[in-house]
């Protein structure tokens, strides 16, 4: 049997749908929704789940009603004020992913405050992707570790030596990016949280069957489960069947049974 997930990414979906069929908003969806993340947090403490990860708000997300992107944020905020208490004294670390320089400024402001106050947590990591897409942490990733090796004094050094040799100059550049030089980890140290292990089981509720962006480099060798379950309907028996599909799978990365 394969031991317990230690990092868990969900995508939390559902909530509008929830709350249509009952012929409510799609916010009241939402505020449900808020009451199944605190579940899910109680039931990564009790399984001492080391890390969780929650896709809040992907970089699409913004096309959605402008009332409803003010909600999503002002609901954001507030859920991690009201747990802060809760996060300090359960150890909880909370961190976010996701480009933070495009969040409504008292948003940025709350959660950094966050971010701040937990940071000394060990029990369990909580990771909201807030405007996250797999494809711009790439990019930002791809961007940040080009600029660093560009601008790296020795680097630099080389170029003025070379400045005058056009040819030498370019295999000099060229080089810093050959296969010796610039490699995965080279990337993996730039993504928003290189310290993060790579996602054991991903969920996604309410039947669809996507990985919208979420974790695409890191979901490389992650096990998927899937649920047709509305993300405000997801209890703790649905998280617990989905921890026991996890310890039934067999997991070869790529390699084959010892
Ligand atoms: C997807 O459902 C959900 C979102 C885009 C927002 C996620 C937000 C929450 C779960 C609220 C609480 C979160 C925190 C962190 C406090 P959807 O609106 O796309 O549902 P639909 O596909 O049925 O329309």
């Amino acid at each position: 049997m394969t031991a317990l997930p230690k990092h868990i990414a969900i995508i939390m979906d559902g909530n509008g749908r929830w709350a249509t069929e009952k012929g409510l908003a799609r916010s009241e969806g939402h505020l449900a929704g808020a009451k199944t993340v605190e579940l899910v947090i109680k039931e990564c403490l009790r399984h001492k789940i080391p890390h969780l990860s929650l896709y809040a708000f992907s970089t699409e997300n913004w096309n959605r009603p402008k009332e409803e992107v003010s909600y999503l944020f002002e609901l954001f905020c507030q859920f991690v004020e009201k747990e802060l208490p809760l996060m300090q004294e359960e150890g909880i670390r909370f961190s976010m992913i996701g480009d933070k320089t495009e969040l409504p400024e008292n948003a940025q402001i709350s959660l950094q405050n966050a971010v701040e106050r937990t940071k000394n947590g060990g029990s369990l990591e909580l990771t909201l992707a807030l405007n996250y897409s797999g494809t711009s942490e790439i990019l930002h990733a791809v961007r940040q570790s080009a600029a660093q090796i560009l601008t790296d004094g020795e680097t630099l050094h080389t170029i003025q030596d070379l400045a005058h040799n056009s040819e030498a100059l370019a295999a000099y550049l060229a080089s810093l990016f050959d296969k010796q030089h610039y490699t995965e980890q080279n990337l993996r140290n730039n993504l928003y949280l290189p310290s993060l292990p790579d996602p054991d089981l991903i969920i996604r509720t309410s039947g669809e069957l996507r990985l919208s962006n979420f974790y695409l480099l890191q979901a490389a060798y992650a096990e998927f489960y899937f649920t047709d379950t509305y993300w405000p309907d997801f209890s703790a028996q649905d998280f617990e069947k989905a921890l026991i599909a996890y310890q039934n799978r067999k997991r070869r990365f790529g390699k084959i049974d010892a």
